[in-house]
């Protein structure tokens, strides 16, 4: 099994597509091994989204993505789970994404583009890490720092 991290962002949870967006991933077969409504906070955007720190998008983004809650989940499949998701969520810009892809079915524009799916096992392994600790590659399970017992 592989894991990979999917974000309904906030536009997503905003206009009520949380349940249309995770409803076309578990029908085409994944599991959700995770899922919380969270309003990310500033530091924990800023993790996530390290890659893009300087980027002229990038101050605009971290807003977006703390403006309102959002739904953090971990889905799980086969090998390449990661790929599929991607292919499912299409490009970057919707108006690049095709009919049939959450993006080109339900989003007009790159700024609010409704979803976040990692782009490669290691940034799945990473970004896993950054929301769901307990989760990671290498947690022992109890007695972590998450461990509310
Ligand atoms: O989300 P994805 O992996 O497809 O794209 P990215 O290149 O990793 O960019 C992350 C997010 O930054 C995008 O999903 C957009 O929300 C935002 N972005 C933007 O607002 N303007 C751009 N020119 C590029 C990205
Ligand atoms: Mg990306």
């Amino acid at each position: 099994m592989e894991r990979t991290l999917v974000i309904c962002k906030p536009d997503a949870v905003e206009r009520g597509l949380v349940g249309e967006i995770l409803g076309r991933l578990e029908a085409r077969g994944l599991r959700l091994a995770a899922a919380e409504l969270r309003h990310i906070d500033a530091e924990t955007a800023g993790r996530h989204y390290a890659e893009h720190e300087g980027k002229p998008f990038y101050a605009a983004l971290v807003a977006f993505i703390t403006r309102s809650p959002s739904l953090v989940a971990v889905l799980e499949g086969p090998p390449e789970t990661w790929k599929l998701v991607r292919s499912m969520i299409g490009a970057t810009n919707p108006a690049d994404a095709p009919p049939g892809t959450i993006r080109g079915d339900l989003a007009l524009v790159t700024t609010e583009n409704l979803v976040h799916g990692s782009d490669g096992p290691a940034a799945a392994e990473r970004e896993i890490a950054v929301f769901f600790p307990a989760l990671a590659e290498g947690a022992t399970g109890a007695g972590g720092p998450g461990d509310l017992a």
